[in-house]
Order: C-alpha cells, then sequence, then structure tokens
C-alpha cells in the first residue's frame, strides 16, 4: 500500500459502500490472480547481427538474426518504423486505413555496412546492430533508437520490452498526455496508464487520467514527435542531458520506454512544431470542431441538487450581466446516480428547464459515466445484456460480467472496444437529447471503480473485443475512454446530424481529439494546482488535444478570493472555460467572493465575449491544422533556449501572449517575450522581444501581450466582428487570420488573410486576394496618438 493507497482506504472504510469496495478490490485481485499466471522464467532477445534487407513502398525490412525491422516513410513525411512484423494497422490511434507510402523513398545500403531511407525531412539510419538514427537533411541526428531488447515468457504469453533513445543534449521533452508536473518533463519515470487518482492531485500526481506514449521532443537540432503505438501499461523514463560547455562532451538526453506487452512500433513527425502538429493530426484525425457555444464562459458544479438552483444559478449570472454560454449537471441530476435517468423529484421536467435556459442564451450539458447499475429490472443493464450473443458488458475470462464498484453501487461497463457495443451505448444518448442536453461530459471512463487500494479499475485479466480481434484489459484499459467517446461522438453525429457534437472527456488516448475535447479532472485548489492547470492544457495541445481546461477555482475546498480570480483570469483564456467544484467544495460563482472580485471576474468574462471570434478562429485553425490554441511560447522559436524553459507563459494562437498570475500576493511579474515587439493591452506600452520584461499585473486582470502587426477577429460594442489592429514595429509588416462563425452546423468556413503596415505613418490593413475593402470595422491599436 503506498501514500495513496492509504489516503483512499481512509476515506472508504465505515460506508457500506466501503465495504462493498473493499469486497470489489479483492474480486480484482484475485481474478488476475487466477487468470493472469506470473511470467515465470522469461527470454531475453535483442535484434542480433543484420543479416539482410528488402526494399519496398516507402522504404522496407532489414533483417537480423532474432527479428526484424520495418522502415516506411508515409506520404507527408511522417515516419513508422517496427520491429518483428508490427504493421500500423490495426491501431486504436490511426483512422482509416492510415498514411499511404512515401514511393520516392527507398531503403539503400548506406556506408557504414547499415541500411538507410533517404526522404525529404528525414534520413532514417539502421546500423548493423539494429540502432536505428532520425537525421535531419543536413546530418543532425534528432534521435538515435538503441536496439530493443524483449524478455519473453518461456511459457508463452506477452513478450515486455523497452526501446531506449537518445536526443541532442539541449532537448526538452513535452507530452505523454495530461502531465500536472509539466508542461516541460523533467527527469522521471511516467507511466502509461490511466488512472484517476482519487479525489483531487497535485503536481506530484502520476499518472492521470489522460496518458498518451506520444513526446514531443524540441532542441536546437529540430523538433519531432514520437509516438509508440502501444496502448499496453507502461512507463517512460526521462532524463534531460548536459552539455559540455563547448569540451565536446556532451551527455545526451535519454528516454526509455518500457511496455508490458503490445507490438513495438512508432511513427516520428519531424519538422517546426506547427509542421509537427499538422502531420500529428493528418496520422490521427483532425481534431473535432466545438460548436461555438462551447467556446463561451460554463460552469458546472457536482450538487446544484434541483431545477430551482440550477434557475437560481442562471438568474444570477444574468442579473449581474455576466455572460453564460453552458451550464453542466453532475450526476445528481441523475436518479440514484445511474446512468441516463433523472432524478424526478428534484428535477421534474428537464425539457423544459432547457427550453427557458436556451432562450437566455444557456445551453444544458449532461454529465455520461460508462458503469451501469448491475440490476435485472434496469433498463440501461437489461438492454446491455440483450446486446449480441454475450451482452454488452466487460467480461471475466469464464464469461460472467466483470463487477465494479461506482457511485450508483455495483456496476458493470460497457466494452466500448465492440462496434456493436458502440452502436448501443450511442443509442442511449437519444434519452438524453429528449432531456434537452445539448451537449456530452465523459466521466469515470479509465474506467474507475472504486478500490481502497491497488488500481482503481477493471481487473486485468478482465477480456474485451478489441473490434473483434480479442484481448484483455491490459490491451484495452487506455483505449476504453477513445473507444467510449467514440461512441458517445458517432451518436451524437447520428441523432442530431445537423449540429456539431459537443463531448469532452476525461479519460482518452493518443487520437481523441478526433471526438472532442478534455479537462483537467479534479485538480487540487491552491496555487500549485492553478500551475498543474496550465501544464495540463499545454501538454494536451502538444499531443494533439487542443479544446481543454482546468476546473477553474479547483475542484475541492475553498479557494481563497485571490486565488479564485487568478484562476479565473487564467480560465478566461482556454478553450475550455469552466468552474467547477465537488459537492462538498465551496461556491464558485463569481458573486461569492465579494464585489471586488466580482467585477475583476467580470472584466475577464468580457474580455473572453470579446475573444469570441478569435477562438472561433482558432478552433477552426486546430480544425485545419491541428495547431492548439494554447502554446507553448517557444512554439514559433523552439530554437529560443529561453523561451524553451518558460513554463508560465502561454501563446494563445500568433497573436496574443498571456501570462497568468500563478503566485500569490503578486501584482507585477516577469515575461519572458519571444522576438519583435510587443503591446501590453492594457497599457498599450510597447515592449521589444527577445528578453524579459516585468510587468504590471494588478489584482484587476492578468498581463496579456499582443504582437506587433497582429490583426485579432473581436466582437464589437454592438457584437458585430471587428479587426483590433496592433501597429507593426517601424519597417515591418504584420497580419492575421479570420473565419467567421458560421454557426453549430458543418457549413464550411472560409479563412480570410489580412496584413497589416505602416504607410505614411497610418496603419493600413488589407485582405489579401480581394480587391474589396476590409468588411469589418478596423481599431488600430499601439501607436503614437495621431496629430
Ligand atoms: C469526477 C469528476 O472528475 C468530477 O468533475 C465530477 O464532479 C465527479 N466525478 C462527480 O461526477
Amino acid at each position: 500500500m503506498d501514500g495513496r493507497d492509504l489516503v483512499r482506504s481512509v476515506r472508504m472504510v465505515g460506508s457500506v459502500q466501503g465495504l462493498r469496495t473493499v469486497r470489489s478490490a479483492w474480486r480484482r485481485r484475485r481474478a488476475d490472480a487466477r487468470a493472469l499466471a506470473p511470467r515465470g522464467a522469461e527470454r531475453a532477445r535483442v535484434p542480433g547481427l543484420l543479416i539482410g534487407a528488402e526494399p519496398g513502398p516507402g522504404g522496407g525490412v532489414v533483417r537480423f538474426a532474432r527479428s526484424r525491422l520495418r522502415v516506411r516513410v508515409a506520404v507527408g513525411g511522417a515516419v513508422f518504423w517496427s520491429w518483428d512484423g508490427a504493421e500500423p494497422l490495426p491501431s486504436y490511434a490511426l483512422p482509416g486505413d492510415g498514411p499511404e507510402a512515401d514511393p520516392r523513398a527507398r531503403l539503400e545500403p548506406d556506408k557504414n555496412g547499415g541500411w538507410q531511407v533517404v526522404s525529404e525531412r528525414l534520413t532514417v539510419a539502421v546500423s548493423r546492430h539494429g540502432a536505428l538514427e532520425l537525421r535531419t537533411p543536413g546530418g543532425v541526428v534528432l534521435r538515435r533508437e538503441l536496439p530493443p531488447r524483449w524478455w519473453e515468457p518461456v511459457a508463452g504469453g506477452p513478450a515486455r520490452w523497452v526501446q531506449r533513445s537518445e536526443v541532442p543534449a539541449d532537448a526538452r521533452f513535452f507530452g505523454l498526455g495530461g502531465r500536472a508536473s509539466g508542461p516541460r518533463l523533467r527527469e522521471g519515470t511516467y507511466r502509461l496508464w490511466n488512472t484517476d487518482p482519487g479525489g483531487r492531485f497535485g503536481p506530484g500526481d502520476d499518472p492521470l487520467y489522460l496518458t498518451m506514449p506520444v513526446q514531443v521532443v524540441v532542441s536546437d537540432a529540430g523538433t519531432h514527435l514520437a509516438f509508440h503505438d502501444n496502448s499496453w501499461a507502461g512507463r517512460v523514463t526521462l532524463r534531460e542531458g548536459e552539455e559540455g560547455e563547448g569540451s565536446g562532451h556532451d551527455r545526451p538526453g535519454a528516454c526509455e520506454v518500457r511496455m508490458e506487452g503490445g507490438p513495438l512500433r512508432c511513427w516520428v513527425v519531424v519538422g517546426t512544431p506547427a509542421r509537427v502538429l499538422r502531420g500529428w493530426t493528418e496520422l490521427t484525425g483532425a481534431p473535432a470542431l466545438p460548436p461555438s457555444w462551447a467556446l463561451g464562459p460554463q460552469h458546472a458544479r457536482w450538487g446544484f441538487g434541483s431545477e430551482q438552483e440550477v434557475r437560481r444559478i442562471a438568474a444570477g449570472y444574468r442579473e449581474r450581466g455576466l455572460p453564460l454560454s453552458v451550464l453542466h449537471l453532475d450526476i445528481d441530476h441523475y436518479d440514484a446516480h445511474r446512468v441516463f435517468t433523472v432524478d424526478r423529484e428534484r428535477f421534474p421536467d428537464l425539457p423544459r428547464l432547457a427550453k427557458e435556459l436556451r432562450e437566455d442564451g444557456v445551453r444544458l450539458v449532461s454529465i455520461v459515466d460508462p458503469a451501469v447499475k448491475a440490476s435485472v429490472g434496469e433498463a440501461v443493464f437489461d438492454s446491455g445484456m440483450a446486446v449480441g450473443a454475450d451482452g454488452a458488458f466487460v467480461r471475466d475470462p469464464q464469461g460472467v460480467p466483470v463487477l465494479g464498484e461506482v457511485w450508483p453501487g455495483e456496476c458493470v461497463y460497457p466494452d466500448f472496444t465492440d462496434p456493436l457495443v458502440r452502436a448501443w451505448w450511442g443509442g442511449l444518448y437519444e434519452e438524453r437529447l429528449g432531456q434537452g442536453f445539448a451537449g456530452v461530459w465523459h466521466d469515470m471512463n479509465e474506467p474507475v471503480s472504486f478500490s481502497p487500494f491497488g488500481d482503481p479499475s477493471l481487473p486485468r485479466s478482465s477480456r474485451h473485443s478489441l473490434e473483434g480481434r480479442g484481448g484483455d484489459h491490459r490491451e484495452a484499459h487506455n483505449v476504453y475512454a477513445l473507444a467510449m467517446a467514440r461512441a458517445g461522438y458517432e451518436a451524437l453525429r447520428r441523432l442530431r446530424p445537423d449540429e456539431r457534437p459537443f463531448l469532452f472527456s476525461r479519460s482518452g488516448w493518443a487520437g481523441m481529439q478526433r471526438y472532442g475535447g478534455t479537462w483537467s479532472g479534479d485538480v487540487a485548489t491552491g496555487w500549485p494546482g492553478l500551475r498543474a492547470s496550465l501544464a495540463l492544457v499545454l501538454g494536451l495541445g502538444l499531443c494533439g488535444v487542443p479544446y481543454s481546461g482546468p476546473d477553474v477555482g479547483g475542484f475541492d475546498g475553498s479557494p481563497s478570493p485571490e486565488l479564485y480570480l487568478r484562476w479565473f483570469q487564467l480560465g478566461a483564456y482556454m478553450p475550455l472555460f469552466r468552474t467547477h467544484a465537488a459537492i462538498d467544495a465551496g461556491r464558485r460563482e463569481p458573486w461569492e467572493f465579494g464585489p471586488e472580485v466580482l467585477a475583476h471576474a467580470g472584466r475577464a468574462l468580457a474580455d473572453r465575449e470579446r475573444l469570441l471570434p478569435y477562438f472561433v478562429t482558432l478552433a477552426r485553425l486546430a480544425l485545419l491544422t491541428g495547431a492548439p490554441y494554447v502554446r507553448p511560447v517557444w512554439w514559433g522559436a523552439p530554437g529560443d533556449r529561453a523561451l524553451r524553459d518558460c513554463e508560465d507563459a502561454f501563446l494563445l494562437g500568433d497573436a496574443l501572449l498571456v501570462a497568468p498570475v500563478l503566485e500569490e500576493g503578486a501584482v507585477r511579474r516577469a515575461v519572458r517575450l519571444p522576438r519583435g515587439r510587443w503591446y501590453d493591452t492594457a497599457t498599450g506600452r510597447a515592449y521589444e522581444g527577445p528578453g524579459q520584461v516585468v510587468v504590471e499585473a494588478p489584482l484587476s486582470r492578468i498581463p496579456v501581450l499582443a504582437r506587433a502587426g497582429a490583426v485579432i477577429p473581436v466582437r464589437g460594442a454592438e457584437g458585430d466582428l471587428e479587426l483590433e489592429v496592433w501597429a507593426p514595429s517601424p519597417g515591418r509588416t504584420g497580419g492575421g487570420l479570420v473565419v467567421r462563425d458560421m454557426g453549430d452546423g458543418w457549413e464550411r468556413a472560409e479563412v480570410e488573410r489580412y496584413t497589416s503596415r505602416v504607410a505614411a505613418g497610418r496603419v493600413v490593413v488589407e485582405r489579401d486576394g480581394a480587391e474589396e475593402l476590409v468588411p469589418y470595422p478596423v481599431r488600430v491599436r499601439g501607436l503614437p496618438a495621431q496629430p
């Protein structure tokens, strides 16, 4: 039992449910002990010496004494390599058939007795012992994969493997899904196993709900993303390198991926950060475009408890003139916590409530938990048992549905890795739409089974369909939520074909952006939690999931008015801007923290409203290019080492640099600027980057800087679109993209490009490729007053 276990067990003991969780945990342990034989004696294996090669499309196969390595460059430049014959498919990360091989790339002998594939962006060199080097066209090594090692149980079973890699000494690691300690991932071991930390988490907690074997590595030599396409449990151990200060004795950065089974196959995408994300989403799918209303302010609480309370909250926003786009109903609106039900006593007429709110511009979003109360006579349980030949629920090796313990009590778990089950589950969303909900919030889908000790999930021996291939929970666990998201997304598309689905999910895996976004989960209330919120959003964005945000104010307890406000101000610049808290936590409405906080939160809300057209544009650009809305400050300058190490600020699109206040009591802060001129949007004062400046950060606002020359679509006082243009620096031009809000359907949108320049002392804005005048009012900022 570790510390986490102890806390959990103390919390659970005493209640009836507590006793059931103990029983369920023991059941899990016994099931695995029975079904998963200890690994016993193992045989270690390395590839051995190179014995031959066969060129093939996009590369070929290099044969070694005891294994073979496939290298294939795809159209678009992504490189795939795998051992032991693993192919790109089947894969939960890749939609469809995966990319075509680039016919121009071919395997050829190199001058060291190895083989190489030369492609446009990368040379892949394979050594005689099975090391694999990825070099830029200029010959600089981006990544060196050492020969892997496998351990195969003598009695049969999945082979464990380890793959060690080296990266340049100056490299920094990012990604691995949502990590509270990021965004820069320092030396340490990061587990790959989606996990509910149980109640709340801070920067020291790992793993969390959404892990991914996706590393983004940034060095002077270039940026690359490496994806080990394997959903089994694993660990990634990272060590940053050290530079020998010109002595020539650099210690490279190191990364070790250890998996408990599954294929050894990897995709690598290289280029600028923008190209890497573009390549990554070409491979794994474009991010779902949220409906525009999901870019507005949202509010949730576990425990609104009744329709009256929901109305009171909505009125609280309305009466104070605070914008509100979405209210979320948590599990307390269910009847006895059962999914797809409504507590009719406290929520007698949800469709009416939804309609009323809708008239005020507020949508309702429903939580959806995967676990289904295991009880004959329960409609969802009964209909699930009738799916296909074996029912919809995850079973043990003897064919008995696996039981776990969640909010409704003893539960079973739909096997979302089965297409039939996804279709059945998706049909249940009709009930949610009928209640008036406009979107869904997937929770508890790591999946969770409460447990006072050990892994709070299903037995690893539980059986899954895995699209008909068959396998157990060791392989299915990490993709469980991804498959649930697919079920939900496809259902919403089917049930409401004219509207873009709104779905976000606590857990997920590589490729989940195809179905929706995510959020922080139960981030602990406190200044470290505030910092962790930013780390999560940045890290997830680099893994291809652009839409996310924290529980503003933190999930548990009560933030101080100052902490609440600083969180609120950060949240206002995150794609998902939502206040939320636990049932036993303090309030999170902006008026609950005194008049000063209310005034400042009102300002943050107003700024979010003003920036909505910019968010709409960023959402479209994420769809088109994979670029996250929230980007690390090194996004456009990965070669700037000081920026690479900056973790307390971010770029919102190309135009804005947001520097949240993450420290108690701070009323000014240092900001590291990328190259060029930046204007403090509040004071208009100009700063020149690169370098560090100190800017004012009074309680009333956090510093937001605009790039000189930026053209930003904003909502004007009358609600119409306006262009806010920041004066280009002397002798330079600028510009920006605008995508108009085309509503919540599927209409395609045109990307309009504007350029800005200074002519005769005035800022001129022009639309590229168009004769006509700029169709929006233009407001120039950042110029000294004209005479
Ligand atoms: C856990 C989720 O992370 C949290 O947001 C939610 O309020 C609770 N489950 C209750 O549904």
